[in-house]
């Protein structure tokens, strides 16, 4: 199905408004791909009948649909790799000593997707710090995609999802066939809580976080969106916690609170002066 320039533009004002993505000139064909099957699935002869449903709000559900669909959500186990090594060589480590009295540590994925990101690192915790087994470990998970919310929950995922940066050692471990599929026992599905939230969107209370991992999910947004996001972070991240970006996004130009940890490429970031690095863990 062909996206004509008006509902192309529709398109990239609504994923803008609802969404803080920005969707860039030339990137039609994205549009014909995710709201073509979008349109088909209810009946719809194109995409401009899919757009009339939900222009001037009609049909809200369908909007979400829309704007989900315009969402990328690709994701896997341990991506990068660097990121969960930083967390277990240094951050881990590092924040367990700093909160031997209360025994609590907080994690919160702002963009979880289907749910590969925190479910790493809860099985990198149960792996390597079995003593957090005792402490009072969350793992807030958030993402605005309801679909992929409800994926995530499941814990199902294909040989293929499987196959793309998950060990084997855990695979064995922590997972069981189901059909097809594998899908997480329940002892990890429930270490996570997911929920929807919208970065852009005032955010419900969330409390303070020892980790926020915003990984993957900045490149889509314009600068000003980026700025405020960021200037939330600061706001729900400890002052001694720790905070990581993809490989492809920094907070460099946008906000100069954070100072970047010297560990590999692992995209980690504190609050304060890079100074203070050394007794944060740093290698
Ligand atoms: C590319 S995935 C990143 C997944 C994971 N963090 C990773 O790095 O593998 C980006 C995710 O951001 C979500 N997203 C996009 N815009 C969002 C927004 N405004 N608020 C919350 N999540 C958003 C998408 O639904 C998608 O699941």
């Amino acid at each position: 199905m062909v996206v004509t320039e008006q509902d192309f533009d529709f398109v990239r004002l609504l994923v803008c408004d609802q969404a803080g993505i920005v969707l860039d000139a030339g990137k039609q064909y994205l549009v014909e791909a995710r709201l073509g099957p979008l349109a088909k699935r209810h009946g719809l002869a194109s995409i401009t009948a899919l757009l009339d449903r939900v222009r001037g709000a009609r049909d809200l559900a369908l909007r979400q649909e829309v704007v989900e669909a315009m969402t990328t959500n690709e994701t896997t186990f341990f991506r990068d790799f660097e990121p969960f090594e930083a967390l277990r060589k240094h951050v881990v480590p590092s924040l367990m000593a700093a909160r031997a009295a209360t025994r609590e540590l907080r994690f919160w994925y702002g963009a979880s997707s289907t749910g590969q990101e925190p479910y790493s690192v809860v099985m990198m915790l149960a792996e390597h710090f079995p003593a957090l087994a005792s402490w009072n470990v969350q793992h807030v998970a958030t993402d605005i995609n309801l679909d992929v919310l409800k994926r995530a929950r499941e814990g199902r995922y294909t040989q293929s999802e499987i196959n793309r940066g998950l060990p084997a050692t855990y695979l064995v471990k922590y997972f069981e066939k189901q059909g097809l599929e594998w899908q997480l026992k329940p002892a990890v599905r429930e270490r996570v809580r997911f929920e929807p939230i919208n970065l852009v969107k005032p955010w419900p209370p969330l409390g303070a976080f020892d980790v926020v991992m915003l990984r993957n999910v900045m490149i889509y947004f314009d600068v000003p969106s980026k700025r405020e996001i960021l200037g939330r972070i600061r706001r729900v991240l400890r002052a001694d916690g720790y905070f990581f970006l993809g490989g492809a996004e920094s907070p460099l130009g946008l906000d100069d609170h954070f100072h970047r940890m010297p560990y590999d490429r692992a995209g980690c970031y504190c609050l304060g002066e890079a100074s203070g690095t050394a007794q944060r863990g740093a290698a």
